[in-house]
């Protein structure tokens, strides 16, 4: 499947993509801000072929609409029961951040948890460092619900972990 929009084209993320995984997940000044975790040519495969037989997942490799993979959005922990799931997006490409991609590939993940998959809920959380996406998320409509405090060690201090939501009718708004 592929989504569309006015920066960003989100499509099935492929095996090709490997190496763009392997370096972002082993770039410091990326991976703090997700999982701080380096991951090696072999586990991105090993998540790349998993992602089909997964249904509580939709995963999405975000392309430039010139054709440059500039990163991944995903919908994970998709819950048909309770209509929610997480939300998660990575601009690995850091010559691309602060440049309205996250922005508009949020959007379109967004639009179609929404109005194609019917959920009534996205869900996520993020260190209280980082400031970008942040701003991304306030700028999409989510709320803080909570925060696990001091939940974090990075760089020798502890950070907050904020939880936040967005619901379908604040996003039809
Ligand atoms: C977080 C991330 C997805 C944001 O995407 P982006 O393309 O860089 O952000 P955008 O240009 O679309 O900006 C959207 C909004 O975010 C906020 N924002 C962007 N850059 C910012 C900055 N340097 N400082 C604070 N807020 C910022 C603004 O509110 C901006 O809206 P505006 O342009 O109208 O002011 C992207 O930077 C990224 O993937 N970073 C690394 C991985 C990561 O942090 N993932 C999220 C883990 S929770």
């Amino acid at each position: 499947m592929i989504l569309k929009g006015q920066k960003t084209i989100l499509r099935p993320i492929k095996i090709s993509d490997t190496s763009n995984f392997v370096k972002w997940s082993c770039d410091s000044n990326v991976n703090k801000f997700t999982t701080r975790r380096k991951n090696n040519k072999k586990e991105i495969e090993k998540w790349i072929k998993g992602i089909p037989k997964d249904k509580t997942q939709k995963q999405f490799a975000i392309e430039t609409r010139e054709g440059k993979h500039i990163g991944s959005t995903q919908l994970l922990e998709i819950n048909p029961q309770d209509k929610n799931a997480l939300f998660a997006i990575l601009i690995g490409d850091k010559d691309y951040w602060s440049s309205g991609y996250g922005y508009d590939a949020s959007k379109s993940l967004i639009n179609y948890a929404f109005k194609k998959m019917k959920l009534h809920k996205l869900y996520l959380n993020v260190y209280d460092y980082n400031k970008r996406a942040i701003g991304l998320y306030k700028k999409l409509g989510f709320k803080t619900e909570g925060t696990r405090r001091e939940n974090i060690f990075y760089n020798n201090k502890f950070h907050n972990e904020y939880l936040m939501g967005l619901l379908v009718r604040e996003w039809r708004k």
